[in-house]
């Protein structure tokens, strides 16, 4: 599929179908893909853990919990929990030496001593600052959409969920105190059509973007607009006239039970 297609069609699934188990590697597919992201530094601090609700035990089932649209755990036949180990910053002075030994880093001769005497003793100061939240949550969330795109294009549907209740899953999951628990993905073959009713709302291209200096839109041109229409990144909004129906076929289908909010 094409790129613009991919980013176009993709959706949040939230409907997946219980029964129908994901193979493990379409899994290791997403986690290439996330795994290829671009890293400050190249530090990869993205990790994660894949539970399969098939095999994994029951108290780790029982601590991945969320409060909004939570019933979207229940029928997830693969939860992943992506998390951030800030242990990642303390090889930070390997993983620069790797860049400028592959060339990706430094032009010249004297670039390995410039490293070791200038560059390293900067990041040494701001190593703990390089620690929080910020920068490292980039990363995380550039290769976490490598991964939505790849399981996309396996036929998959995901669903990223947020929870107040991270640092229990991260205790129960084992993980060491260096590492912040970002969020859950579900992962299944959707139950809803692909459209999912349509593509979702967003804020107007002009109030999010601009040229040169804020509080001048950068300016959009049609033509472009249309060409990705063609292309089928842009795509028709939701809703669908027919999704208020399609939602109501999948609340009963998948025993969802009240209004699926919470
Ligand atoms: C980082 C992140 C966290 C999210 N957290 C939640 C959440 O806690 N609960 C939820 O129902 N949806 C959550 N979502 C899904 C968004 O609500 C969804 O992406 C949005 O409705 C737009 O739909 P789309 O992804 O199909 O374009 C989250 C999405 C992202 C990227």
């Amino acid at each position: 599929m094409e790129l613009r297609e991919a980013i176009g069609r993709r959706r949040s699934m939230r409907f997946l179908r219980p029964y129908r188990p994901v193979e493990p590697d379409k899994i290791q597919r997403m986690l290439e893909a996330a795994r290829l992201a671009s890293h400050w530094g190249n530090v990869n601090s993205l990790r994660a853990v894949v539970v399969f609700r098939d095999s994994a035990p029951k108290e780790v089932l029982d601590v991945l919990t969320a409060p909004i649209a939570g019933y979207q755990i229940r029928l997830a036949p693969v939860v992943i929990v992506w998390y951030l180990d800030t242990a990642a910053v303390d090889e930070q002075a390997d993983r620069l030496r790797e860049l400028v030994e592959v060339g990706a880093l430094g032009v010249g001769e004297g670039k390995r001593e410039a490293l070791e005497r200038q560059l390293l003793p900067i990041f040494e100061t701001i190593k703990e600052h390089l620690k929080q939240p910020g920068l490292g949550e980039v990363d995380c969330g550039q290769g976490i959409a490598q991964a939505t795109l790849m399981a996309f294009e396996q036929g998959l549907g995901t669903c990223c969920l947020s929870s107040p209740n991270l640092e229990q899953i991260r205790q129960g999951l084992g993980l060491p105190e260096s590492c912040r628990v970002l969020l859950l993905q579900t992962v299944g073959y959707p139950a809803e059509s692909p459209e999912a009713g349509g593509q979702r709302p967003r804020q107007p291209f002009e109030k999010l973007f601009h040229l040169n200096r804020y509080g001048n839109p950068f300016p959009r041109d049609p033509a472009v607009v249309e060409e990705l229409k063609r292309d089928k990144m842009i795509q028709d909004p939701a809703p669908a006239p027919w999704r208020e129906a399609e939602l109501e076929f999948l609340k009963r289908a998948l025993d969802i039970k009240g209004h699926g909010l919470l």
